[in-house]
């Protein structure tokens, strides 16, 4: 346990009243948008029209572990912000939508029957197709769904931005850029069976890292007027958004789905090229044959955790998320924030990286 000082304390009970307006900032617009729209649905004669929307109602209900608004949150109070300022709440619901897009759409991508402990969208929606016996091929429209789902999460995110200053448009543009770019190299590694630990880890920083914590805290200090915090965000934001990534691969190789709420084993059922599997093909001939033996070959996922296990990958990447939570943590020394903010940053770090869900 640790022993915290009175105002490492007051700034943990100050993010946590900041998140707290996110939550009611993300039910008050999903809730104006879903009268807006039921509006219309009485007036065309569908109510159904606002079955995308309650998607991503349902997912943003849900649960999660709110990261991102997290990480904006803190790295805006950290650079000195009002937490009065509704700016940094809505960026902070921004990221959660954007988030709530990514997953939609990542579901998809990955082939995913579950997300936070329910049936992914685009499962939910095929069932549904079945249930009725409507016309045509259940899957495609359930992932029809779920694209329009995610589409509709990224139109709501975006309206959350329209007070943005210039700087952090270009930054809200960037990051959602390279999400989408690293998922598409997610799916090109996975589809080339190429191993490669250098890509691989890039790609999970790509994908992930900078939309879940370098640029969201970035973000927070350039909306709070402290652009000079910039350097250090990034270097404690890309160290720990690889180790996030690599506690993810970690869970979905080792982890209880009951916990996490998404499968356990997806990874290695859908060849997924994550950091562990580059690392495990060079130190084991039997990982680099499976590796090798083409998409075409399944996958044993429980023989391939068991050979991460046994190669010694699996403490190999404990260790290395050890030594990136130190980079991370070393990156706010000499940072111009208040102690009790380092602090708080510190066990945000330490949280995310040793988290089991
Ligand atoms: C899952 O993110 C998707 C990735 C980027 C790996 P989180 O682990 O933050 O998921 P939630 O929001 O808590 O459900
Ligand atoms: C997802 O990575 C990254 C984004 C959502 C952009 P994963 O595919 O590893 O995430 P999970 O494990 O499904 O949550
Ligand atoms: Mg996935
Ligand atoms: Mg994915
Ligand atoms: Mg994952």
């Amino acid at each position: 346990m640790t022993i915290q000082s009175d105002d490492t304390t007051l700034a943990r009970t100050t993010l946590d009243r900041v998140l707290d307006d996110v939550e009611g900032r993300l039910r008050d617009h999903l809730a104006r948008e879903r009268a807006h729209w039921s509006a219309v649905g009485d007036a065309a004669g569908d109510a159904g029209l606002v079955v995308p929307l309650d998607a991503v109602a349902d997912l943003v209900a849900a649960g999660g572990k709110r990261i991102r608004p997290a990480f904006c949150a803190a790295g805006f109070l950290s650079a000195g912000g009002d937490p009065d300022d509704p700016l940094i709440v809505d960026a902070a619901a921004a990221l959660e939508l954007l988030h709530a897009f990514a997953l939609i759409h990542d579901d998809v991508l990955d082939d995913s029957p579950l997300r936070r402990g329910r049936p992914t969208v685009h499962e939910r929606y095929a069932a549904e197709h079945r249930a009725r016996g409507w016309r045509g091929d259940p899957r495609r429209f359930g992932e029809g769904v779920a694209i329009l789902a995610g589409d509709l999460a990224y139109v709501l995110a975006d309206m959350l931005t329209a007070d943005f200053p210039p700087q952090a448009r270009a930054l809200w543009s960037e990051l959602r850029a390279e999400m989408i770019v690293g998922q598409y190299l997610d799916v090109k590694a996975a589809a080339e069976a190429s191993a490669d630990v250098r890509l691989a880890r890039w790609i999970a920083i790509c994908k992930s890292g900078h939309y879940t914590i370098h640029r969201p805290l970035t973000l927070g200090a350039g909306l709070a007027g402290r652009p000079d915090l910039a350097a250090a965000f990034e270097e404690y934001g890309v160290a720990l958004g690889e180790a996030f990534q690599l506690r993810d691969d970690l869970i979905d190789a080792f982890g209880d789905s009951a916990n996490s709420g998404k499968p356990t084993g997806l990874d290695a059922e859908r060849h997924k090229m994550t950091p562990l599997v580059a690392l495990a093909a060079e130190r084991d001939d039997r990982v680099r044959a499976m590796v090798s033996a083409g998409s075409a070959a399944d996958w044993d996922a429980e023989r391939l955790s068991a050979l991460f296990a046994e190669s010694g990958v699996r403490d190999q990447a404990e260790r290395h998320i050890d030594a990136l939570v130190d980079r991370a943590c070393a990156a706010l020394d000499a940072a111009p924030i208040a102690e009790p903010w380092r602090q708080t940053l510190v066990d945000l770090a330490d949280k995310v990286a040793r988290r089991d869900r």
